[in-house]
C-alpha cells in the first residue's frame, strides 16, 4: 500500500522502517511496497518515494534491510501515475493520449506522449529496477493495473494512439512488454518480476477481460509472478469487487474474494505463479483457493492496517475471520475517498509509532486527500 510519508527529498526515512518493521513481524511471505515512482512529477501522490538516481542508496538500503530482516520477500512496485497525477503535482500530466480523467476537479488534461517520453520512462522503469535491487529489495513488480500509466497504455479509452504504442491489444501491451524485456536485461534471470495486472477496467470500453487474457499470455515464461487487480480512478473495483451492489453475483458473495472468478479462466491459459488481493478475510477461504490451486498466493491490503494486531494469529489459524471496517459516510459522492482517506490516514499513525484512532471520522477523512496532498506537495516544492 501506498506509504505517502517519503520527506522533502522523496526518499524513504524512518517512518518507512517503522511500517515495514511491523508488516514484516507479520509474519507475511512477501511485503510489496506501495507506488515507487519512476517519475519526480507523475506520482500517485504527494509523499511517493522517487528514485531519481543512484544518489538515494543508502536510504533504499537502509529501507530494504529493515524489510527484509525476517527473511521476508520484499518486492518494490514500480509505477508512473500518468493521467491519474493530481493537479498538486502538474496541471498538464503525460499520459498516452489526451483523455483526461474528471474527478472532483482534481486532474489536468494531459499531454500525449512523444517517443522521447515514452524511452524517458522505460529508462525510467529500468533505473528504478537496477537500484532497487542493488539496495538489497528481493524483488520487483511493475504497476500495470488501477488506471495508472501501464494501464492507461492498455486501455482503448485512454489509449487512442495510431502508431506502435496504440490500436490492437499487441501494440498497445508493448509498453508494458518492453519495459519488463528491458527490466529482465538489467535485473538477470533469478531475480523476480512481476506485473499487477487488472483483470478488466470495469468500465465499458476499457480493458477487458478477453483483452486481459490475451496480455496474460503475452507475459508467460517473461516473468515470475502475476498479481490480479481490477479497476480505475473512475471505477475502483479494487476496493470494493466489480460489479454493482445490486447485482452481485451469488458466487461472488460466497467467495469473498473480488477477483476469484477470473482466477480460473487464468489457469485455463497461463501457468504463470498467481497472486490476487482484493476481499480475502477467512482463513477457510483463504486455505481452501490454495488447496485447490486456485491461485498460488493470497494478497491483503486494509487488514494489514486495521488489523495489524491480529494477522499472525490469522496465519496460525488461531483468528477464523478478520473483520472488515465499513467505512462509510452515508453521503455516496465522498465514500470513495472517505475510504481510501481514512485507511491512509491509519496508515501514517502506524508508520509514526502511533497506535490506530478509532476516532477518526470518515467524513473528516474525505477531505484528507486534499490536505495532504497540498501540504506535502507545498513542502515538497520549498525543499
Ligand atoms: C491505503 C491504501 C493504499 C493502497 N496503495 C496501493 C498501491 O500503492 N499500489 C497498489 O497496487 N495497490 C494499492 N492499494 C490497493 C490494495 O493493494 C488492494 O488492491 C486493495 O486494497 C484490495 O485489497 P484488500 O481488500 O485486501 O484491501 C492500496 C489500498 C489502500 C487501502
Amino acid at each position: 500500500m501506498t506509504e505517502r510519508i517519503s520527506n522533502k527529498k522523496l526518499e524513504p526515512n524512518e517512518k518507512h522502517h517503522q511500517l515495514y518493521q511491523k508488516w514484516a513481524e507479520t509474519g507475511a511471505g512477501l511485503l510489496i511496497t506501495g507506488n515507487v515512482m519512476v517519475d519526480p512529477v507523475h506520482r500517485e501522490s504527494a509523499g511517493n518515494v522517487y528514485v531519481g538516481s543512484e544518489n538515494i542508496l543508502p536510504e533504499m538500503q537502509a529501507w530494504a534491510k529493515v524489510a527484509t530482516q525476517h527473511e521476508t520477500q520484499v518486492w518494490v512496485q514500480i509505477s508512473h501515475a500518468g493521467r491519474q497525477t493530481s493537479k498538486f503535482l502538474t496541471a498538464r500530466p503525460l499520459a498516452p493520449s489526451e483523455v483526461q480523467l474528471h474527478k472532483m476537479g482534481l486532474f489536468g488534461k494531459p499531454r500525449a506522449m512523444s517517443e522521447e517520453d515514452i524511452q524517458a520512462v522505460i529508462a525510467g522503469f529500468i533505473r528504478t529496477a537496477k537500484i532497487s535491487q542493488a539496495a538489497g529489495f528481493t524483488g520487483l513488480q511493475l504497476h500495470s493495473a488501477h488506471g495508472y500509466l501501464l494501464s492507461q497504455f492498455l486501455s482503448p479509452i485512454t489509449n487512442r494512439r495510431t502508431d506502435k504504442w496504440g490500436g490492437t491489444i499487441e501494440n498497445r501491451s508493448r509498453l508494458l512488454r518492453t519495459i519488463i524485456e528491458e527490466t529482465r536485461k538489467v535485473v538477470g534471470p533469478a531475480f523476480p518480476i512481476s506485473v499487477k495486472l487488472n483483470s478488466s477496467d470495469f468500465q465499458r470500453g476499457g480493458l477487458t477481460e478477453e483483452e486481459s487474457l490475451q496480455v496474460i499470455q503475452m507475459l508467460e515464461g517473461k516473468i515470475d509472478l502475476l498479481e490480479i487487480s481490477g479497476g480505475t480512478y473512475e471505477k475502483l473495483a479494487f476496493f470494493e469487487g466489480g460489479e454493482n451492489e445490486a447485482d452481485v453475483k451469488e458466487s461472488t458473495k460466497q467467495r469473498e474474494a473480488y477477483f476469484i472468478d477470473f482466477a480460473t479462466k487464468v489457469r485455463a491459459v497461463s501457468k504463470l505463479p498467481l497472486l490476487i488481493t482484493g476481499g480475502f478475510r477467512s482463513f477457510e477461504f483463504c486455505n481452501q483457493v490454495l488447496e485447490k490451486n486456485e491461485l498460488d498466493l493470497v494478497g491483503m491490503a486494509r487488514p494489514f492496517i486495521t488489523n495489524l494486531k491480529e494477522i499472525r494469529d490469522f496465519l496460525d489459524g488461531k483468528i477464523p475471520k478478520l473483520k472488515d471496517l465499513v467505512v462509510k459516510t452515508g453521503i455516496k459522492m465522498v465514500d470513495d475517498s472517505a475510504e481510501g482517506g481514512y485507511y491512509a490516514r491509519q496508515l501514517i499513525r502506524i508508520a509514526e509509532g502511533k497506535v490506530l484512532d478509532p476516532k477518526i471520522r470518515p467524513i473528516q477523512s474525505s477531505f484528507f486527500f486534499l490536505y495532504h496532498e497540498l501540504k506535502k506537495s507545498l513542502q515538497e516544492r520549498m525543499g
